[in-house]
C-alpha cells in the first residue's frame, strides 16, 4: 500500500507547467492536485517516482494486456533495437504479425499498420468512403473511438445538447468542429434496435459505414445486444454501407477477438493497444476486397496511406512476441480472474450496503456506483451523481494502492493471479469504507 509522500510527483508537475498547457500532454492521465509520474513496471505492479507501487489494474488503458517485463516481449524489444528501431524499408515483421492476425480474425484476410488506434479509425472511415464514394458515417452515442474529428462527434454529449433519443444530435467534442464534420455522422443509441434501425434507414443511401464498437467503454462497457448487431449488418448490407468493428480495446476478449465471441462479421476492423506489446500501434484489416483502396500496386491508391513510423519492426516484433503469448489458456486465464473479480466486488458493495455493478467480460471491466440498468450511454450517464462517485471511488482505490481508470474502466493482464485479485479486492473493501462514510 503506499505509504509515502508524493512530493517527486508535486515538482515534476510544478516543472512540466512551464513546458507543456496545464502541466499535460495526455489528457487520459490528468489528475488534480497533480499528475503521478511513473519511474518502473513489474509484472502487474507500477513503482511511482516517489516509490509507491501500487497494483496496475488498467495496464495503460487496456494495451498492457501482458503487464511489464514479460520476457518474450523484452527479447523481442532488445533484439530488434540492436539493429535498428525503424527503416525507409519494409520488414519481414510486419507479414509475420498479419499473418497471426489474419489467422485469428475471421472477417480479416490483409491489414495495414498505424500508430495508434485513432489513425486506424481515421484510415477505415477513409477507406469506406473511397470504397463507397459516399460520406456519412453512424456512429453510437456516448462511444469512444479515438481522436479524428469525425469519431468523436457525441462522445461526450450530455442531457443538454443531446436531444431527443429518436434523433441524437451530432454534437461536437473539440470545440471549433466543421459543421460539415457534424453534418456528416449519423448518431444512433446504442443497443435501440427500433430507434437506430429508423435512423439507418433514412439515411441509408449516404451512408459509407457503420461504426461500432461491441462492447463501448464510455457508453458504459456493456455488450451489445446479438439483435443491434445482427440489425447493423443486415441494413448496412441492404444499403450497400460498409460496417467497422472497432476492436481496439476488445481485440483482448478472446482468441479469435471480439467479433470471435460475438459472431460478427464486419468488413472492416480496427486494432490497436495489445498487439502492439506495449509499442506505439494500430491496424485496419478487412476483407482483400475493401483492403483493396490501400493498394498502390496499380497506380495511385483511392486511399494513400503512409507514416514514418507505421509498421515500425519495434511495434511489430514485441507485437508478434504480444499475440503469440495470447494463447487459449491465457485467455482462460483472463476470463477466470474476471469472474473472481466480478463475484468479490460485488459482494463488497453488499457488504457495504453501497450502490454498485460491474459491466462488461472477460478481463475488461468497468465499476460503477448505481444500481440502476445500464443498456446504453444514456442510462449510464443518468446514473445520478454515479460518474462522481466512481471517480472518488478511483481515488480512494488509488490511496490504497490499487490503480484503476477515474470512470471505473479495469483490465486484467496474464502476469496476474488469484492472490492479486484478491489484493485488488481488498482495496476495494478499504476504498468502499472510505467512500460510504462520505
Ligand atoms: C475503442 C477505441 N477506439 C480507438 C481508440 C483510440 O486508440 P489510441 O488511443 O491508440 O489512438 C481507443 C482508445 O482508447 C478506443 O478505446
Amino acid at each position: 500500500m503506499p505509504n509515502k509522500t508524493n512530493t517527486k510527483s508535486a515538482e515534476l508537475y510544478e516543472r512540466a507547467k512551464r513546458v507543456m498547457p496545464g502541466g499535460n500532454t495526455r489528457t487520459t492521465v490528468f489528475r488534480t492536485p497533480h499528475q503521478f509520474y511513473a519511474q518502473r513496471g513489474d509484472g502487474c505492479r507500477i513503482t511511482d517516482v516517489d516509490g509507491n507501487v501500487r497494483i496496475d489494474a488498467v495496464g495503460n488503458f487496456t494495451a498492457l494486456i501482458h503487464g511489464y517485463g514479460n520476457k518474450r516481449i523484452l527479447d523481442a524489444a532488445r533484439s530488434q533495437i540492436e539493429v535498428g528501431p525503424c527503416y525507409g524499408m519494409s520488414t519481414e515483421s510486419e507479414i509475420r504479425l498479419s499473418e497471426l492476425l489474419c489467422e485469428r480474425l475471421p472477417s480479416v484476410e490483409q491489414l495495414r499498420y498505424t500508430n495508434s488506434g485513432t489513425e486506424a479509425v481515421m484510415n477505415a472511415i477513409k477507406a469506406a468512403r473511397a470504397y463507397t464514394g459516399r460520406s456519412k458515417i453512424a456512429k453510437c452515442e456516448g462511444a469512444y473511438h479515438g481522436t479524428y474529428d469525425p469519431a468523436e462527434v457525441s462522445q461526450d454529449a450530455g442531457p443538454s445538447t443531446w436531444g431527443d433519443i429518436e434523433k441524437p444530435k451530432s454534437v461536437p467534442t473539440a470545440k471549433g468542429t466543421p459543421q460539415g464534420v457534424l453534418d456528416d455522422i449519423v448518431v444512433i443509441p446504442f443497443n435501440n434496435v427500433t430507434v437506430a434501425e429508423k435512423i439507418l434507414r433514412a439515411e441509408g443511401h449516404a451512408l459509407a459505414a457503420v461504426l461500432v464498437d461491441v462492447m463501448p467503454n464510455r457508453a458504459g462497457l456493456v455488450p451489445a445486444r446479438p439483435d443491434f448487431l445482427a440489425m447493423l449488418r443486415r441494413v448496412t448490407r441492404e444499403f450497400g454501407a460498409l460496417l467497422i468493428l472497432d476492436e481496439v480495446i476488445t481485440f483482448r476478449l478472446g482468441y479469435n477477438g471480439a467479433q470471435g465471441r460475438f459472431d460478427a462479421d464486419p468488413d472492416f476492423t480496427t486494432l490497436g493497444k495489445v498487439i502492439g506489446g506495449g509499442f506505439p500501434i494500430g491496424a485496419i484489416g478487412g476483407r482483400a476486397e475493401v483492403m483493396s483502396v490501400f493498394d498502390p500496386s496499380k497506380g495511385a491508391p483511392a486511399v494513400p496511406h503512409g507514416g514514418t513510423f507505421s509498421a515500425n519492426p519495434m511495434s511489430m516484433m514485441c507485437g508478434i512476441a504480444a499475440v503469440e503469448e495470447l494463447t487459449p489458456e491465457a485467455f482462460e486465464k483472463l476470463e477466470n480472474l474476471g469472474h473472481r473479480f466480478e463475484h468479490g466486488v460485488r459482494q463488497l458493495f453488499q457488504m457495504h450496503g453501497v450502490d454498485g455493478q460491474v459491466t462488461g467480460i472477460g478481463s475488461l471491466r468497468r465499476v460503477h456506483m448505481t444500481n440502476a440498468p445500464l443498456s446504453d450511454y444514456r442510462s449510464t450517464f443518468a446514473a445520478a451523481e454515479g460518474p462522481q462517485r466512481v471517480a472518488a471511488l478511483a481515488r480512494a482505490l488509488f490511496d490504497e494502492g490499487v490503480m484503476i481508470a477515474g470512470n471505473g474502466l479495469m483490465a486484467f493482464s496474464t502476469p496476474m493471479r488469484k492472490d492479486d485479485i484478491d489484493e485488488i479486492l481488498s482495496g476495494f473493501d478499504r476504498a468502499l469504507k472510505t467512500v460510504a462514510a462520505h
